[in-house]
C-alpha cells in the first residue's frame, strides 16, 4: 500500500507532540536518562506538517534538526516537559506523547559536582516520582473533543499490559511497540499495535517511523470525524 500526496486531513488543527527523552540532574555535570531517540516524534510532526496541521514540537535531548514547518520548544527535564506540553495542550485538538519521560528523579540536586572520598562508599541516590504528563493531559482535557495519544513500550503479554495501560492512562489512543523477543504479525521487532479506547486494535507493520507516524494520524482524523 502506497500512499499518494498527503491528504490535508489535519488542515486548521493544532497538534502538540513531545519527542525524545528527559534527563534528571543530579548535580552540574550528571543526570539520569534514557535512550530515547525522538526519531518517532520527529516522524509524528514531518508528516502532521505534510497534512496540514500546525504542530508544536516539544523537545527533549534529541540533538535533531527542527522539523521544517513545527513549532519546536526545548524541555531537558520531566518537570519542564510538563510545563510545555500543559502550555501548549491549552489550545491542541491533539496531544501526542511520544517522549520518554523519566519516572523518577533524583530527590536531591547537588548544586555543586558530587567528588567521591577516600575510603568512602558512595552515597545512596534517592528518587522520587515524576508527575505523569499523559495522565494529567487526559484527564484534564483543556479542550472538548481534545484527543490524546499515548506510547507504550512493553514486554511479555503486550496486548494485555497496553489494554490496561491506556485504561489506567485514560487517552484515546496507545501506540504499543513490542520490545525483545519477536512474536504475533509475524514481523520483525518493533512492530507496533495501535489500541483505541474504544476497544479497536490497529496492527502496524515493521516499517519506516514515518509509516507508523501516519497510521496514527489516520486513526486521529477518524476520530475527528
Ligand atoms: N508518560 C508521561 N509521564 C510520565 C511517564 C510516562 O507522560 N511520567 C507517558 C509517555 O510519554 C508515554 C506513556 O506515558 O506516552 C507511557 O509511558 P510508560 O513509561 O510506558 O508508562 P508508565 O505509566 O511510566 O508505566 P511503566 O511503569 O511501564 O514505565
Ligand atoms: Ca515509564
Amino acid at each position: 500500500l502506497t500512499r499518494g500526496p498527503a491528504a490535508p486531513d489535519l488542515a486548521g488543527r493544532h497538534v502538540v507532540i513531545s519527542a525524545g527523552g528527559t534527563r534528571e540532574p543530579l548535580d552540574p555535570v550528571r543526570y539520569l536518562g534514557n535512550r530515547s531517540s525522538g526519531k518517532q516524534g520527529y516522524a509524528l510532526a514531518r508528516t502532521a506538517v505534510a497534512r496540514g496541521a500546525r504542530v508544536t514540537l516539544v523537545e527533549a535531548n534529541t540533538g535533531l534538526p527542527d522539523p521544517a514547518g513545527a513549532d519546536v520548544v526545548r524541555a531537558g527535564t520531566a518537570v519542564q516537559l510538563r510545563e510545555a506540553v500543559l502550555k501548549a495542550a491549552a489550545d491542541a485538538d491533539v496531544v501526542v506523547m511520544a517522549a520518554a519521560v523519566a519516572d523518577f528523579r533524583p530527590a536531591a540536586y547537588a548544586t555543586g559536582k558530587i567528588k567521591k572520598k577516600d575510603g568512602q562508599e558512595p552515597a545512596p541516590i534517592t528518587l522520587v516520582r515524576n508527575p505523569d504528563i499523559l495522565a494529567e493531559v487526559a484527564a484534564d482535557r483543556a479542550r472538548e473533543g481534545q484527543i490524546v495519544v499515548g506510547f507504550a513500550a512493553e514486554t511479555d503479554d503486550v496486548l494485555a499490559n497496553g489494554r490496561e495501560k491506556l485504561r489506567r492512562k485514560g487517552c484515546d489512543l496507545l501506540v504499543v511497540n513490542e520490545v525483545g523477543e519477536r512474536r504475533t504479525f509475524g514481523s520483525e521487532e518493533n512492530e507496533a499495535v495501535v489500541l483505541g479506547a474504544d476497544g479497536g486494535e490497529t496492527p502496524v507493520p515493521y516499517g519506516p517511523k514515518e509509516a507508523l507516524a501516519d497510521t496514527v494520524w489516520d486513526l486521529v482524523a477518524a476520530r475527528f470525524g
